[in-house]
């Protein structure tokens, strides 16, 4: 039987992409989640956005989690087992994985059954006495990861700051439920600092247009899946930085009036209409240990660079 939560047909997500669409496109404002990015073509972009001169976030993350990666394998402790939170860059998983004592195994966790195959073809050559456990899940949604024969604890592992991508509350609620399902072990998270908004800015509007590609992906892949007719020229990216709300708001905007056939239906866009495709909230560290707190975490340890351009925050599930 299959775990609730746990969908093994990856046709499920796609008909969600295509409902999720079209009740998007239908509310005012105009809205599609965030969480169809990452078909193939929207992986490759944003590994290409994590190169970028201006996206200093994985630069950063990447020389902490080397700088420290001693200390927070003692703190995960031996014999751990890894539970990725959707299956990104493999370089990070990697640091963690070759600093920690015998590490039981690897559990990514992630919407994508293709890119999971391919994270488990990879690293089972080099990691043959781990455990190698991909779910096929949407980590979002309440999810049972039964625990892994052998053992001793379990750490989570969240980088690139997706916590950001979540609305506080939201962030809250899933904090709270990785909280729940990491019980005695703990969490490893990457959180984008607030900082300087022009610092902010550039990072989401890069100046190769890799950002603006990134985002329009999503009216591409309606266009690819979903026998949609977007003109994706006819769409502007446009990503400001709210400096009251402290998050990144990501909108791509309709140059035209114009009709967009979608599924069988059609939609209308007025000049200069909106729709919201996602957000980057930003936290101080101080921020960010509360809110962990309150999901029942006890923030125990966290690295930061000497420019304070990001954190990752070990959180203890007691
Ligand atoms: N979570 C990261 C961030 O908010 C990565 C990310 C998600 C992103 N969506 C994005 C980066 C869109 C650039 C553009 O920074």
């Amino acid at each position: 039987m299959t775990a609730p939560g746990i969908k093994t047909a990856p046709t499920a997500f796609d008909d969600s992409f295509a409902r999720c669409i079209t009740d998007g496109l239908s509310r005012t404002p105009k809205e599609i989640a965030c969480k169809y990015f990452y078909d193939a073509e929207g992986s490759a972009l944003f590994d290409a956005i994590c190169a970028l001169p201006e996206y200093y976030q994985t630069r950063t993350e990447v020389a902490l989690l080397r700088r420290h990666a001693g200390e927070i394998a003692a703190l995960i402790g031996a014999e751990a087992e890894i539970v990725e939170f959707g299956a990104g860059a493999l370089r990070k998983v990697r640091i963690l994985l070759d600093a920690l004592e015998r590490p039981c195994g690897y559990t990514p966790i992630d919407i994508s059954g293709a890119y999971l195959r391919d994270v488990v073809r990879r690293l089972a050559a080099d990691y043959p006495k781990l455990t190698l456990r991909p779910m096929v899940a949407d980590f979002t949604m309440p999810l049972h990861v039964p625990a892994m024969a052998g053992a001793a604890r379990r750490g989570g592992f969240f980088p690139g700051s997706t916590i950001g991508n979540f609305r506080p509350d939201a962030a809250m609620a899933l904090l709270r439920r990785m909280r729940d399902m990491l019980d005695g072990g703990g969490l490893l998270i990457g959180v984008d600092l607030v900082k300087d908004p022009a610092l902010l800015h550039a990072a989401y509007n890069d100046a190769a247009g890799v950002t603006a590609a990134f985002n329009k992906n999503l009216l591409a892949r309606a266009n690819r899946e979903l026998d949609a007719d977007f003109d994706l020229d006819a769409f502007a990216n446009y990503a400001p930085y709210n400096p009251t709300a402290q998050r990144i708001e990501m909108y791509l905007v309709s140059l035209k009036r114009q009709s967009v056939q979608l599924s069988g239906r059609t939609v209308e866009f007025a000049t200069g209409e909106a729709v919201h495709t996602e957000d980057s909230h930003k936290y101080s560290i101080e921020s960010f240990r509360e809110i962990a707190a309150r999901a029942g975490f006890l923030p125990r340890a966290v690295w930061t660079d000497e420019s304070r351009l990001f954190s990752i925050h070990w959180l203890e599930s007691r």
